[in-house]
């Protein structure tokens, strides 16, 4: 059996598709220092608990979230904002720590976006049958700076849409470790996410994990 030598190899980084001007997915770009990058996604959710944040109609989120970085994306009664502080803890949000913050920019740069310096990561872990309904990522002061979204644990049906709520959404099936990036005429598409299926994975456990980098302020 020769097929075993080659599992625990690093997985080459060149596999990219793009959906659109502006869009690329690049497969398992996040598996390269997936230790590192899962080893601090334990310290950051140790010391600011994921948890199931209100719509601003009142709904509870299927999506549990936290955030690092300097601006944090909440949501309750009184809206969508970043804020610096944690309203949970009082105290601001743990530092990005600089395996996420690398892992951001290098996939920036290979997707076209140079200088990317995100300043906000929000954490989404997704349970058998959490979901994300359409939406554009619209809360940001300035949209030249391109999002980046890391998949990891369980696999997921991203929606990717149109520039109208209306516009029929491609469905990309995501992986453990494949990044998303979008910017430029694509920033404002909408997105969203289908119920993800019951599953284990050896990194997540019984969950799908998303880390969204975005430049807030
Ligand atoms: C988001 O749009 O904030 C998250 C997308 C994802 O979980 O892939
Ligand atoms: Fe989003």
């Amino acid at each position: 059996m020769t097929f075993g030598l080659f599992e625990d190899m690093a997985p080459c980084r060149a596999q990219r598709e793009e959906l659109c001007p502006g869009a690329v997915v690049l497969r398992s770009f996040a598996r390269v220092n997936e230790d590192a990058v899962c080893e601090a996604l334990w310290f950051i959710t140790a010391e600011a608990p994921l948890r199931h944040m209100i719509t601003p109609g009142g709904f509870r989120m299927s999506v549990a979230m936290t955030n690092c970085g300097s601006y944090g994306w909440v949501t309750d009664r009184t809206g969508y904002r970043y804020d610096q502080i944690d309203p949970e803890s009082g105290k601001p949000w743990p530092r990005m720590p600089s395996a996420f913050f690398n892992l951001a920019q290098d996939a920036a740069v290979s997707a076209g976006f140079k200088d990317f310096e995100p300043d906000a990561c929000l954490v989404n872990r997704y349970e058998a049958g959490a979901r994300l309904s359409l939406h554009q990522d619209k809360d940001e002061r300035d949209f030249s700076a391109p999002i980046v979204s890391v998949s990891l644990g369980l696999p997921a049906i991203f929606l990717w849409g149109g520039l109208r709520r209306e516009d029929k959404a491609m469905r990309i099936p995501l992986m453990h470790g494949d990044v998303m990036v979008w910017g430029g005429p694509a920033r404002l598409r909408y997105h969203g996410v289908l119920p993800v299926k019951e599953g284990y994975h050896p990194r997540t456990g019984p969950y799908r994990i998303n880390l969204t980098f975005r430049k807030a302020r």
